[in-house]
């Protein structure tokens, strides 16, 4: 049988390492895997977690998602091109963010997705098959406070695979969201965060500080509890990619589809804004909005 071949964006860490780790690993060698980072200094880390009996499965290649040439060039060099998973975060006062950093952060989770499927797009739609999956966040579902820009850009690719999927629908290419709640990779740490004693933060208000405090505290608090491993991420992934038929969504936890009902019960009331405050900020008996 064919192997089923697989490229993989963010493979240096998190959910990109690990998703690259399983598949590659396959015991019935099912993928090829073209593991892909913007980095190949980083490489070691997933070598080391294949075994000598996998490398003719797994290829490493440089992918930069906010460089075309570059993205061409590994486009060039696998023979199908099914996944897609990567992304960054951008956490802080509104007020502190640079147009810079912002347009960073929308060049990768946003321009950068939709490069990366755009390339490999006429090939998937010639051989009319394949899938492509990318990787959702509760942050592309609803509202997080001093994360403007990230769900931004988690939002515009809801609308951008939305979109895509009823036209790829008459190529027979699945295009899946895997929405992920917290999950223990570096990305807390990777992001581009405001540190409270941060010189830019001077500029901020008490009150608005005192929320992002808050915030962060929340953050924490909530990774500590309730975040997952990326194994768990993998076997969503796994279901996706097996499945015949896939879903256009798939939650990794039992916990998101509540929220995201709550939403759609009363799109238009204040309810929703309301309850994910008093998630956040529980003991907040600022007033309320009408
Ligand atoms: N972890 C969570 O709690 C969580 C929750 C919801 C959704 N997600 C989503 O999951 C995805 C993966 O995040 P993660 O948790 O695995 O975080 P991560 O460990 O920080 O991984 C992010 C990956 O993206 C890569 N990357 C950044 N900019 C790139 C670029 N321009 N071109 C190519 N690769 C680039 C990074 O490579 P470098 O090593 O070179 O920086 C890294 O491999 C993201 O889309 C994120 O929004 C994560």
């Amino acid at each position: 049988m064919d192997k089923k071949v697989v490229l993989i964006t963010g493979c240096s860490s998190g959910i990109g390492l690990s998703l690259a780790v399983r598949l590659a690993s396959d015991p019935e060698k099912t993928y090829k895997v073209y593991a892909t980072m913007r980095n190949l200094a980083k490489k070691e880390r997933l070598l080391g977690c294949v075994r000598e009996l996998h490398r003719d499965t797994l290829d490493i290649l440089q992918m930069d998602v906010t460089n075309q040439q570059s993205i061409l060039q590994a486009r060039d060099s696998v023979v199908e091109k099914r996944v897609d998973i990567l992304g960054v975060g951008l956490m802080g006062p509104l007020e502190v963010q640079s147009l810079d950093t912002m347009r960073q952060i929308l060049e990768v989770n946003l321009l950068g997705t939709i490069q990366t499927i755009q390339a490999f797009l006429p090939d998937m739609k010639a051989q009319c098959q394949g899938r492509i999956l990318v990787t959702g966040s509760i942050g592309g579902l609803h509202g997080l406070p001093f994360n403007e820009v990230y769900c931004a850009s988690k939002f515009a690719i809801e609308g951008a695979c939305e979109s895509l999927a009823i036209v790829l629908q008459h190529f027979n290419i699945h295009m899946s969201l895997i929405e992920c709640g917290p999950v223990n990779t570096d990305f807390l740490d990777n992001q581009q965060k405001a540190e409270l004693g941060d010189a830019s933060l001077d500029q901020v208000d008490a009150a608005t500080l005192d929320l992002y405090e808050r915030y962060l505290h929340h953050c924490t608090a909530m990774f500590h509890n309730a975040a997952q491993d990326t194994e768990d991420i993998v076997k969503v992934f796994l279901s996706a990619i097996q499945a015949s038929r896939p879903a256009f969504r798939y939650y990794t936890s039992g916990a998101l589809p509540p929220l995201v009902r709550l939403k759609t019960s009363a799109p238009e009331g204040c309810r929703f804004i309301r309850a994910i405050s008093q998630l956040i900020f529980p003991t907040d008996t600022a007033e309320q909005p009408p």
